[in-house]
């Protein structure tokens, strides 16, 4: 049995002020870990499948094509400590590659993780599985009975995107600090990041001809309907999804078909017509922006990886 370490509390319970502050503020948003819950976590597997959504596609083609290579720079018997792990399955691939002692994959969605990882410590018997049902993007404090030795972050998919630049950077440097805790060298991380390109390629990535996407940000509704007893009716939202070069981030928004008032036990919030929820930011880098953020963190000796048409790049830096 893989051992689980719950440390988030589950939905009702869990709802932090930020939620209601940010519902309620003139400009609504909500943070994109409300997309994630059991639902969420499926609609995004199945993003991942889309044709328009390349990402997950071309950075799995780069991680096939130079897995060889990465265990060379990386090195065996890693600490691989996976960050919002969801279903563990690009983790998995890396396995027979790096041949982690320990593998700690950590995740806000925790039944779903809990799932995964007893599924997966069923296929690989041998490597010491740590799941861990947390928020780490509010602190990466780990728990003990994670290995401090040779600890390798795996941080894959362009999840960094949902930061903004300098909360990113912020990011960084508490990865970087967790892979020097307690003065253990040979820490370090392995990145997924996705690059600016095409307006229309990244426009479709985030707005499908399916609708998948529409219904995952859709979806944040349902789950906030159960978080708050709340009663957004989701038939009277569209889904926005679309990329804003200025900021160099896709933007994913609901949007308020019809004037109407949303009400839950200890509140209630107006939307007018074409007002929007802003529910996600997905930042994208240069090949060059993003290796300054790195070494601004603190990381050096940077390997990077892309895809022939430079869509994607996987990095893997070494904490100094
Ligand atoms: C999981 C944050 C990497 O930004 O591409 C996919 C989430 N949102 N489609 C991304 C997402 C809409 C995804 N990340």
């Amino acid at each position: 049995m893989a051992q689980f370490i719950q440390l988030v509390e589950q939905d009702k319970k869990s709802i932090d002020d930020g939620l209601l502050a940010g519902l309620t503020a003139p400009q609504a948003s909500t943070s994109p870990k409300y997309l994630y819950d059991a639902l969420g976590s499926k609609l995004f597997e199945a993003i991942c499948e889309l044709p328009e959504y390349y990402p997950t596609r071309t950075e799995a083609g780069i991680f096939a094509k130079h897995a060889q290579e990465m265990a060379q720079a990386i090195g065996v018997g890693t600490t691989l400590i996976d960050l919002g792990a969801g279903n563990c399955a690009k983790a998995a691939k890396l396995f027979p590659h790096l041949q982690p002692a320990q593998y700690v994959p950590i995740d806000i969605s925790v039944e779903f993780l809990r799932d995964a990882v007893s599924r997966l410590q069923q296929q690989f018997p041998a490597i010491d599985m740590i799941g861990v049902g947390m928020d780490f993007s509010m602190d990466l404090q780990l728990p003990e009975s994670v290995r401090s030795e040779k600890r390798l972050f795996f941080y894959p998919g362009s999840s960094i995107g949902n930061f903004a630049p300098d909360e990113a950077l912020t990011f960084l440097q508490q990865i970087k600090a967790a892979c020097t805790q307690g003065g253990a060298a040979d820490g370090g991380l392995l990145i997924g990041v996705d690059l600016v390109k095409e307006n229309s390629i990244l426009d479709a990535a985030y707005d499908d001809a399916l609708g998948v996407t529409a219904s995952f940000n859709l979806n944040l509704l349902l789950h906030l309907n159960r978080l708050l007893d709340a009663d957004f009716d989701l038939r009277e939202w569209r889904h926005r999804g679309f990329f804003n070069d200025k900021l160099s981030r896709i933007e994913m928004h609901l949007e308020a078909a019809s004037d109407q008032t949303v009400r839950w036990p200890n509140g209630v919030r107006r939307f007018e017509h074409g007002e929007r929820i802003h529910t996600e930011n997905s930042y994208k880098y240069t090949h060059q922006s993003f290796i300054s953020l790195l070494t601004e963190a603190g990381f050096e000796k940077v390997t990077t990886w892309t895809d022939p048409q430079q869509w994607f790049m996987v990095c893997h830096a070494h904490a100094a």
